[in-house]
């Protein structure tokens, strides 16, 4: 039995290891997927006790991307330029980082909810980690304009700068796509965890528009919320990313591309 596990503090409430085991069964593999805690000042022992053991790979949650991108021996194009790794795998002693978080909301936009990326106007807001791994697979979609818009523009600004061979990019803070609309605008932002909004300007959302929060809860998130009021009827939060990632590791893993329709409809039941 090949051995596999996410990594992360909290862990608890992990939906990693259901999807994993959902997957394996579904493919007939031989593997077993747990949750570790690791202690905030851990991640290394523990990663690295994993792998000793014989583990074959490890998914890597909050708090510890970071730190995976650095222990990783070598790294995928989008790990490396999302600075940050979400999957790491063990082959002997050399450990491959990817990370699957941007092919997974890609995947959950374009192929989950029929939602074309090519051509169109796409606002993405926030500028930490989350936005960071989405801008190129998002860019690799050829969209109209890909807008950065973030509470500290200078951080909005720097990915621009980071970012603009691969696409075309705007970049500034809320307020500056005063007056545009957008037709896909995605929550990378933190802010759903504190129940905050950012604060965006006035019809930002074209019609027909997709709102898609990258977080997901059992309620509706302020940013879902508020576009549901301004007439949003495309709502989507981050359970069809989260599992679309988890298929995307699965894939680099095992090699066979799991079915997620099934899992992501059971998630989306309003009992589960
Ligand atoms: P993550 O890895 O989840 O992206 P992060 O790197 O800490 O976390 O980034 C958090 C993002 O959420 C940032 O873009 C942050 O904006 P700032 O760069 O201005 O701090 C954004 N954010 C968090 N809370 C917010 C709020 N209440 N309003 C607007 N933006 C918020």
């Amino acid at each position: 039995t090949d051995r596999y596990a996410v990594i992360g503090n909290p862990i608890a409430h992990s939906k990693s290891p259901l999807i994993h085991s959902a997957f394996a069964q579904q493919t007939r593999q031989n593997m077993r997927y747990d949750a570790i805690l690791a202690p905030l000042d851990g991640f290394k022992t523990a990663a690295d006790t994993f792998h000793h053991q014989g583990g074959k790979g490890i998914n890597v949650t909050i708090p510890f991307k970071l730190e995976a991108h650095k222990l990783a021996t070598s790294l995928t194009e989008r790990a490396d330029i999302a600075q940050a790794v979400n999957t790491l795998k063990f082959v002997e002693d050399q450990i491959l980082g990817d990370n699957t978080d941007g092919a997974g909301l890609v995947r959950d936009i374009v192929v989950n909810l029929s939602t074309p990326i090519t051509e169109k106007r796409i606002l993405l807001m926030g500028a930490g980690g989350a936005a960071r791994g989405a801008i190129l697979p998002l860019l690799q979609q050829k969209p109209a304009i890909l807008a950065i818009a973030n509470r500290t523009p200078q951080k909005a600004v720097l990915l621009k700068k980071q970012f603009i061979q691969h696409g075309q990019l705007d970049a500034g803070e809320y307020m500056y796509f005063a007056g545009a609309s957008f037709d896909i605008v995605i929550n990378a932002t933190s802010a759903s965890l504190n129940d905050a909004l950012p604060a965006l300007p006035p019809d930002i959302f074209a019609v027909d528009a997709l709102a898609y929060d990258m977080m997901y809860s059992a309620e509706p998130t302020r940013f879902l919320k508020y576009a549901g009021q301004q007439g949003v009827c495309n709502l989507a939060d981050g359970i069809g990313m989260l599992v679309e990632q988890a298929a995307e590791s699965f894939y680099l893993w095992r090699g066979i591309r799991p079915e997620t329709k099934d899992i992501i409809s059971r998630f989306k039941k309003p009992d589960s």
